[in-house]
């Protein structure tokens, strides 16, 4: 397992995996290897324990809501690219035909998500799918205009779709802002769709609990926050911005968790 902020992937995959059905993610269960699979678990019940006991609630709403979002760009037009920023192990190009899609992570988790997409193909789990993995670190400039030329090209004029999920908050404030406007260097982007927590639930008990952990498992506890003002206007277009006890209402039709229980996760799409 990979340590640092790499292992928040590792916690977001064991949460889809535990509602793969909310999640609309049955593959969700297949990117950590059957040997591995128990210390995650264990990990993911020790931040259950230390954090709150509902990541898997949130994490599969807001990747239920992206992928429903993703459905509905390549429907409009089936030549659709998908970039996703801090890839992690998400699913999102095999569970959608995108024509192909370009995975961002740090240069660790970039190749373990290769080596193991490839072995999945190879045991036919994973549908073929052209995806390219590219490690880039975000919060570095000369990176950040190395994905967007990688994106220009790929897509060569195709329509994008773009999306940043659960990973804004662990950069600094300026580059999680430039994170999320990068879509406008891709050259025609369709839609985007980010994952951030919002400035006003900053003091959130939750995310005070969450900082404790991270330190404890040498994760930097630092964390930026954004507004629906600053994304609205950094995107150029009114935002569907949903919260979690949105999601809820969508998804579940009521809420069953406030969000003060909740890490304060919104996923604004901008289309
Ligand atoms: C919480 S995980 C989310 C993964 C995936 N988007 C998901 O929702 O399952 C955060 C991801 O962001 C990546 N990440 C964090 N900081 C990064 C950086 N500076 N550059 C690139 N990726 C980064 C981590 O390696 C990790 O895969």
């Amino acid at each position: 397992m990979h340590g640092g902020v790499a292992l928040t992937a590792y916690l977001v995959n064991e949460s889809r995996a535990r509602r793969p059905d909310l999640a609309a993610d049955p593959l969700a269960a297949a990117w950590i290897p059957q040997g591995d699979r128990p210390g995650v678990k264990e990990l993911w019940q020790e931040y259950a324990d230390a954090v709150y006991p509902h990541d898997d609630l949130v994490v599969a709403l807001r990747g239920r809501f992206i992928a429903d979002v993703l459905g509905t760009a390549l429907e409009a037009d089936p030549d659709t690219v998908l970039v996703v920023c801090g890839a992690g192990f998400s699913s999102y190009p095999w569970l959608l035909p995108f024509p192909v899609a370009l995975e961002v992570d740090l240069p660790g988790m970039a190749q373990a998500k290769q080596r193991r997409a490839a072995e999945l193909a190879a045991a036919g789990t994973l549908p073929p799918r052209d995806v390219r993995h590219l490690a880039a670190d975000l919060g570095s400039a000369a990176d950040r205009d190395r994905v967007a030329a990688a994106v220009r090209e790929l897509a060569a004029g195709r329509p994008v779709a773009y999306v940043v999920e659960g990973v804004l908050f662990y950069l600094p404030p300026d580059d999680a802002l430039a994170v999320a406007a990068l879509g406008a260097g891709f050259g025609g982007t369709a839609v985007t769709a980010v994952s951030y927590w919002p400035a006003a639930a900053s003091g959130s008990t939750v995310l005070a609990g969450q900082r404790d952990w991270f330190r404890s498992r040498a994760i930097p506890p630092e964390a930026s926050y954004l507004t629906n003002g600053e994304l609205t206007s950094l995107l150029g277009r009114p935002l569907l911005d949903l919260g979690p006890e949105d999601l809820q209402r969508r998804y579940l039709g009521a809420v069953t968790v406030p969000e003060s229980e909740l890490i304060p996760e919104y996923v604004a799409v901008a289309r």
